[in-house]
């Protein structure tokens, strides 16, 4: 059986916003690899259904200490905030983020370790595009499926 598949984008320009054909599906993967701009206050990845926003993926760079926010905004009301207290993707740095989907959870890896995980608050089948926001420059947006 054929099996659709997105092709990746390449060097795309940012803010980077860009329609996911088809819905996550469970054992699907997002993989966003880029370099995040020596002066950058904070970067988000944001996996969207409309203007909600069901996984919001944000370092922070603000004062000494970085760390990451994940959230999600349905109908302008953003939940409550899980951080993880830690740089994963240090400013001026190649980075590689992968979201793998699975039936409970985002699973979050940075370069190839796991960094976090965050649990479905809102349905993962209605994500239908993913929004790159801040000082970033991206080299690879890329969406492997099971087959
Ligand atoms: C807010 C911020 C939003 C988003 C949200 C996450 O303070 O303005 O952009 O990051 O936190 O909880």
């Amino acid at each position: 059986m054929a099996l659709h598949q997105q092709p990746p984008l390449f060097n795309p320009s940012v803010p980077f916003n860009t329609p996911i054909q088809g819905g996550l599906q469970d054992g699907m993967s997002i993989t966003v690899c880029g370099r995040v701009w020596p002066n950058a206050d904070a970067l988000e990845v944001n996996l969207q259904y409309g203007s909600d926003v069901i996984l919001h993926f944000n370092p922070r760079y603000e004062g000494g200490s970085g760390f990451v926010v994940h959230n999600t905004n349905q109908k302008g009301v953003w939940g409550e905030e899980e951080r993880e207290y830690k740089t994963p993707v240090p400013r001026g740095q190649a980075f590689a983020l992968q979201i793998l989907v699975t039936q409970e959870s985002y699973k979050i890896n940075v370069n190839g370790k796991p960094f976090s995980e965050y649990k479905h608050r809102m349905p993962f089948s209605w994500v239908d595009h993913i929004y790159v926001f801040g000082k970033v420059e991206l080299n690879l947006v890329a969406f492997q499926y099971l087959a």
